[in-house]
């Protein structure tokens, strides 16, 4: 039903729906377009969805077609401006595919939020490298990919990119290395990206996530490779993906560099900045009395 050309029909799902949708919300984002990675589930559908209420024109992605065209359809009965485009985003092709979409759909990229990720439950002794490859590309490259396939189009709406971490990231944990590792690795690069897109009024943020509420469906890989279940996390510590969502966009709205979400979040970068042995120690402690915790 739309009037819009889409670039690659065999790989994009649904059609932009511009014309379909009544009228852009009003919100602190009208006019803006936003596109979220991973967000056919969790935290992702849920910062689209707020993106959504705030006025945006989102593009949502996903691997997976049918849970994608779930959201997406959800979104749309709701009357707002979405589309999506199944696409990798540990796959260079793919993101400019994603990023095309946008421009097709909406005519313009203001906000970028790298979200999708693979997440896991295995110690490094036991882990299959392949495994190890699979988590740390869809932390880094997925948030690399995007990034460099979008910046000319960011740079010209000097708009926004937001790296999804963890609090994880702040300081590592046991069974957690390649995801611990790749979400480090972001910090570091939206820093140095800073540094080098000075001059142009990009903003380059990075929010580190602490325990939020997962999809019932949500699985991790363990050493071999296999989806399992996260490990335990006490409900109470946990936030839900609507506040973490509105998190996400205050830091947005604000332009920060980064955003410690929890107060367990706040404790580890303290700790961890002011007394790194303390920290280890409470980490080696955990790891012996509450092992669950990281299995
Ligand atoms: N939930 C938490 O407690 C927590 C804590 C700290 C940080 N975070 C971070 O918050 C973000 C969202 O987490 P979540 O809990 O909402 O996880 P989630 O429910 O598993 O959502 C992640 C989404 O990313 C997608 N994805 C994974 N790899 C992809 C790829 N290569 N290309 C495209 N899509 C891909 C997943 O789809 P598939 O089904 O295709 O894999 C899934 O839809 C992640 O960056 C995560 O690391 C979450």
């Amino acid at each position: 039903m739309s009037d819009l050309h889409v670039p690659d029909s065999s790989t994009l799902l649904q059609q932009p729906t511009r014309a379909k949708a009544t009228a852009a919300q009003p919100g602190h984002f009208a006019g803006k377009v936003a596109i979220v990675t991973g967000s056919e589930s969790g935290i992702g559908r849920e910062t689209a969805r707020a993106l959504c209420e705030q006025g945006a024109s989102v593009v949502l992605n996903g691997r997976n077609p049918v849970r994608l065209e779930q959201t997406c359809s959800s979104l749309r009965e709701a009357g707002f401006l979405v589309t999506s485009c199944v696409a990798d985003v540990t796959d260079y092709a793919d993101c400019q595919r994603l990023i095309s979409t946008a421009l097709h759909a909406f005519g313009q990229l203001d906000i970028l939020v790298t979200n999708a990720s693979i997440s896991m439950r295995a110690y490094f002794a036991d882990m299959e490298p392949e495994v190890f490859r699979q988590v740390l590309d869809s932390n880094v490259y997925g948030s690399v990919y995007p990034l460099k396939a979008a910046l000319p189009h960011l740079i010209q709406s000097r708009g926004s990119v937001t790296f999804i971490s963890s609090i994880s990231a702040l300081n590592g944990m046991p069974s957690g290395s390649a995801y611990c590792a790749g979400k480090a690795a972001l910090s570091n690069l939206a820093h140095t990206l800073r540094l080098e897109l000075l001059d142009t009024g990009i903003h380059l943020g990075v929010v580190h996530i602490g325990f939020t509420q997962n999809d019932a469906d949500k699985r991790v890989l363990d050493a071999t490779g296999q989806p399992v279940q996260i490990a335990h996390r006490p409900p109470r510590w946990q936030k839900t993906q609507v506040q973490v969502a509105h998190i996400i966009l205050r830091h947005i709205r604000r332009r920060r560099q980064r955003t410690v979400i929890s107060a367990l979040g706040h404790l580890i970068l303290l700790v961890h900045t002011y007394l790194p042995r303390l920290g280890d120690w409470v980490v080696r402690t955990t790891l012996r009395r509450m092992r669950h915790f990281y299995e």
